[in-house]
């Protein structure tokens, strides 16, 4: 599966707390065009529901507890991000489902390309038909 788990280096400045910090090209493997965050969202909830055709993303939760959920058509896996150091990278063609386990969790993302709906595939069957036709053609 396109994905892989990296750990944020990390600052221990003692008793004020950590500093956590990535680099674009450095630390993750693209230039960095976009962050966005999700938060204030309720515990129990599910959000994703979809995969990209292009998009690099790297997914890091700097408060709280979320299950990532990675499909990539055949298998799946789950990664709970847990730990403010805890990076999640994810290649275009994984389907993911996010749960949140702990009330208001931030999930944070810093993503390769700019927001573009198209690069959605939001509908599980199109997104299986597009796995299938990767493979077809190598
Ligand atoms: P979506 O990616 O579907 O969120 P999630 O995966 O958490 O369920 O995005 C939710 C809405 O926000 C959708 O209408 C698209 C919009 N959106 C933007 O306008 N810009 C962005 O950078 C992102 C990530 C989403």
């Amino acid at each position: 599966m396109k994905y892989q788990i990296i750990h944020i280096k990390t600052i221990d400045s003692g008793y004020a707390g950590k500093l956590s910090f990535f680099e674009g090209s450095h630390d993750v493997p693209f230039e960095i065009k976009r962050i966005y965050y999700i938060h204030g969202v309720p515990n129990g909830s599910v959000r994703g529901g979809h995969a990209h055709k292009a998009l690099k993303q790297i997914l890091f939760c700097p408060f709280g507890r979320i299950e990532i959920i990675l499909d990539n058509g055949t298998e799946k896996t789950s990664v709970m991000l847990d730990d403010p150091a805890k990076g999640l990278l994810i290649g275009p063609g994984l389907w993911r489902d996010m749960i949140w386990h702990q009330e208001n969790s931030v999930l944070c993302v810093a993503a390769s390309e700019y927001y573009d709906e198209k690069d959605y595939i939001r509908n599980y069957d199109a997104f299986l038909a597009y796995v299938k036709a990767g493979e077809r053609h190598g």
